[in-house]
């Protein structure tokens, strides 16, 4: 674990002091993941916004405010999770981060997950749930394909299930996904926790039985 948490902060060191593309111009400071490294669950938005890029910190302003409401109502606590982004610096005017910034950034993104080894991973809109497909070798057609189902995942020696909704700032501007965004996390996301906790559980007894 020691080791783990050296080569964590090695990778927060490097997203902060990172140039490899364009977005290093603009943004007031890098904004590496947040949460504890030691977690099953990790929620991937896709960049970080005005108060994102000037606390450091993903999902302080209004869209972490719901996703603050979200992770209660699939019962879990935001200090339990690991959230991070796509791309780990603000694209300016919140527009969306190109194919080839999401590129350069990826490695990071993969270097969280290889420490973490999450379980359960949640792609939150259409950005970070076709990046983690394609992370995984899985052929996106769009969101509303892919959005509320589970999909078993591999990549670089991991093992995880993924699931993708939308993004939590777009029912802040569209209220009608709002009540889908609350059913895939009291559902699906809650579920999908409820299950691999039975599974853990029951490994546990087998083991004790042997
Ligand atoms: N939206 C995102 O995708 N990420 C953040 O960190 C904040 C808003
Ligand atoms: Fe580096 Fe990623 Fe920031 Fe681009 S978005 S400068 S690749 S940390």
């Amino acid at each position: 674990m020691e080791a783990q948490s050296r080569l964590y902060l090695e990778l927060v060191s490097d997203i902060k002091k990172c140039t490899k593309c364009p977005l290093h111009m603009s943004r007031t400071q890098a904004v590496p993941g947040d949460g504890p490294i030691n977690t099953e669950i990790v929620l991937v938005g896709e960049a970080p916004g005005k108060s994102e890029d000037e606390q450091g910190k993903p999902f302080v302003g209004a869209a972490g405010k719901l996703l603050d409401k979200l992770l209660e109502i699939a019962g879990l606590e935001r200090s339990k999770v690991y959230i991070t982004n796509v791309v780990k610096c603000r694209p300016p005017e919140n527009r969306e981060p190109e194919d080839n910034e999401i590129k350069a950034c990826n490695n990071y993104l993969r270097r969280e997950l290889s420490l973490i080894k999450p379980k359960l991973i949640v792609a939150l809109g259409r950005i970070a749930g076709k990046t983690l497909y394609e992370m995984c070798g899985i052929r996106w057609v769009n969101i509303n394909v892919a959005r509320g189902r589970v999909v078993d995942c591999r990549t670089n020696n991991l093992e995880f299930k993924l699931i993708v909704t939308y993004h939590p700032a777009a029912a802040l501007y569209n209220p009608n996904l709002r009540s889908e965004l609350e059913r895939d996390f009291r559902e699906h996301i809650a579920e999908s926790i409820r299950r691999h906790e039975k599974t853990k559980r029951k490994l546990t007894l087998e083991d004790f039985r042997l």
